[in-house]
């Protein structure tokens, strides 16, 4: 289905017809080549229909975000891998609650932030907060390579020099836009550039090239795993991290997490599930305990 068809469906459907023309302008750069994002899309109206939330309060930065955002964030656009974003402090809140928490009973001071994303901003923001703490960040994603070209623009690949993921120096949609108007290009210039840089290693400054960059980010108490949920080898520890990752899988999936993350956890120590945005708003977030062996569902309060 086109997509002004799609819009005009959607808009009878879920909100008979009262989404206005300023959302739904928005909503016209929805990638017509995308049925993951039309089908998200979709899902998405289903819920605030269901939570009887009327057109008008939805925000014109939801349509923004549906519009251009979702096609950038979503597997589909990456070859199926979860693209490994993240945003500097959005996980603020969390870090104090993990640093003041009423429920940890563990005397240890041990995390593992998996599914930390590259670069690992936040969990080099909780290692910083939490003084002391051995904090170790996971992910399954983290590059062999790390390029760099000439704006700052950067392209992460694994270790058979495959491309993972690439981004803006400043993530605007202009600069989104810019990088993707013509996506295959800009993937051969990463690529091309790396080829030259392996021959003639360019290591400093504007364009270049890191080879394993995940190290540069390792200190006495922070360190990183190549490897995702039930993948990699860890000793228990007293805090799990894991968040915005458990949105893209099935339910199935996910029980098989949090019983992998029970193993992981000691006896009365902690595990938060959930996703934000930025500045942790937009939150949503489980908190469990391990109690005899097993995790139970705590109430968690945020200020
Ligand atoms: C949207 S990023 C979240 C990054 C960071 N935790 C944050 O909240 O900003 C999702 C991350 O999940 C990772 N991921 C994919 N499959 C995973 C798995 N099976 N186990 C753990 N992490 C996984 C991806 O590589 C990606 O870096």
């Amino acid at each position: 289905m086109d997509r002004i068809n799609f819009l005009k469906d959607l808009n009878r459907k879920y909100f008979n017809g009262a989404l206005s023309t300023n959302f739904l302008t928005r909503l016209q750069q929805l990638p017509v080549d995308r049925p993951d994002v039309f089908s998200f899309v979709e899902r998405m109206f289903n819920f605030v229909r269901l939570s009887g939330i009327p057109a008008k309060d939805l925000s014109l930065f939801h349509a923004d975000v549906m519009g251009t955002l979702l096609a950038r964030i979503l597997p589909g656009g990456w070859g199926g891998k979860i693209p490994p974003i993240t945003v500097q402090g959005r996980h603020a809140i969390i870090d104090t609650y993990i640093g003041n928490n009423p429920y940890l009973k563990s005397n240890g001071k041990t995390m593992l932030d998996i599914g930390c994303g590259f670069p690992p901003f936040t969990t080099i923001e909780v290692s910083n907060y939490l003084k002391n703490w051995k904090v170790v960040g996971a992910d399954p994603s983290l590059p062999a390579y790390l390029v760099y070209d000439e704006d700052g623009n950067y392209a992460t690949f694994d270790d058979t020099k495959s491309i993972v993921y690439f981004q803006p120096a400043i993530p605007s949609i202009d600069n989104w836009n810019s990088l993707l108007s013509d996506a295959s290009s800009t993937k051969k210039r990463f690529e091309q550039l790396l080829n030259e840089f392996l021959i003639n290693p360019k290591t400093e400054g504007f364009p270049r090239l890191e080879i394993d960059p995940i190290k540069s980010y390792e200190t006495e108490f922070l360190s990183f795993k190549n490897g995702g949920i039930g993948e990699i080898e860890i000793e228990e520890k007293d805090v799990i991290r894991c968040f915005n990752v458990m949105y893209y899988f099935d339910n199935n999936f996910q029980d098989k997490a949090l019983n992998w993350f029970s193993q992981k956890t000691v006896e009365g120590g902690i595990v938060m599930v959930g996703g934000d945005w930025a500045h942790s708003t937009e939150c949503y977030y489980h908190l469990f305990q391990k109690e005899s062996g097993e995790l139970r569902k705590r109430n968690l309060h945020l200020v």
